[in-house]
């Protein structure tokens, strides 16, 4: 099933929203807790417009009173100069060519207008709060951020002791004609195929999960999770299809575990989208799975320069809290990897 939209823009609203985000002018890389300062200035000065307000308001009511998580915003304001990174080294590339911070501002006001703070960590991306999914030719078919082939099933950062609750992603240069689709699974749904018996093994800390490729490079001290449960809580799962296994002392009933998990990925109801330049997609990150599935490629070099900007969040400032220990030098949310 797609995802609809729960909102669409009108083009004269996303022209005044806009307006409003190219006020900012603070170089998020480079001093982002100013540019956050800036971004919750607009709104408390009234000068973030009032249906992007309302907007973010409804989707915290649909979450409280209908229990629905996932939601598309289309025809969001976006940088009109989005420049094509060096794929040797995309990185440092956007820091020297990216000019304009509308995409990055639209994120942080997105998150500050939810209540969902952000979430960084000093070795991935050099701290930086805001990423980028695009290709970067190392990472070529590895199941990487940085990746231009299909990714399973899984959570963001399963091996690292701190998720984020949500995502969030932002079309910056997506191509129709090749269908690249982002899905989503409710952990909820997951459930529903697994036993109580089989659910109550996967809650018991059986399971590793390595570290990505990219996650190892930027920090070797990051290669294999300490052992964990794959189920936590109702319905959060840590999980990422063909790394999640089992650890070496686990009973056998872990095993079977794992397999029943797998089986009920492939029979759960799942949800889709192709992303276009301009959307917002948020959606859980632990209380459910996503992937990246490409069924078809039509023009390859487009492919290769997909662009989305993505943002790991918080649920709220509760949640935020809960690992203030864990934070660089008391900018909250951005996680402390190198003692
Ligand atoms: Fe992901």
């Amino acid at each position: 099933m797609n995802i609809q939209p729960f909102y669409i823009f009108t083009d004269k609203e996303q022209k005044e929203f806009l307006k409003c985000l190219e006020n900012i002018n603070i170089n998020p890389y480079k001093d982002y807790l100013n540019f956050r300062f800036f971004c919750s200035q607009l709104i408390s000065e009234n000068q973030v417009p009032k249906f992007s307000i309302d907007v973010c308001k409804k989707i915290l009511n649909e979450r409280k009173n209908n229990k629905i998580y996932v939601h598309l915003l289309r025809n969001c304001p976006i940088d009109k100069d989005r420049p094509i990174f060096d794929q040797d080294d995309p990185v440092n590339d956007k820091y020297k060519n990216k000019k304009t911070f509308i995409g990055e501002a639209l994120l942080e006001v997105f998150s500050q207008l939810t209540e969902m703070p952000l979430l960084a960590y000093q070795t991935r991306n050099n701290g930086d709060f805001f990423h980028d999914v695009f290709a970067y030719n190392q990472y070529t078919g590895t199941q990487t951020q940085k990746t231009d082939s299909d990714l399973y099933y899984h959570n963001d950062r399963t091996a690292h002791i701190i998720r984020a609750d949500y995502l969030v992603l932002l079309g910056m240069r997506c191509f129709e004609r090749n269908l690249i689709y982002t899905g989503y699974i409710d952990g909820l749904e997951i459930l529903k195929y697994l036993s109580q018996d089989t659910q109550n093994i996967l809650c018991k800390k059986y399971f590793i999960t390595p570290f990505d490729y990219y996650s190892c490079d930027s920090n070797l001290n990051q290669l294999i999770s300490n052992k964990h449960s794959i189920l936590e809580n109702e319905h959060t799962f840590r999980y990422y299809e063909t790394h999640t296994t089992v650890a070496e002392d686990a009973p056998i009933e872990a095993k079977d575990a794992l397999i029943a998990i797998k089986e009920a990925i492939i029979k759960a109801h799942k949800q889709r989208v192709q992303l276009k330049n301009g959307d917002l997609l948020c959606m859980p990150n632990q209380d459910g799975l996503h992937n990246r599935e490409i069924i078809e490629v039509n023009n390859p070099q487009e492919a290769k320069i997909r662009w989305l900007l993505k943002t790991y969040n918080f649920r709220d400032t509760r949640s935020l809290n809960r690992f203030a220990n864990y934070y660089y030098e008391n900018i909250p949310g951005l996680v402390r990897e190198l003692d």
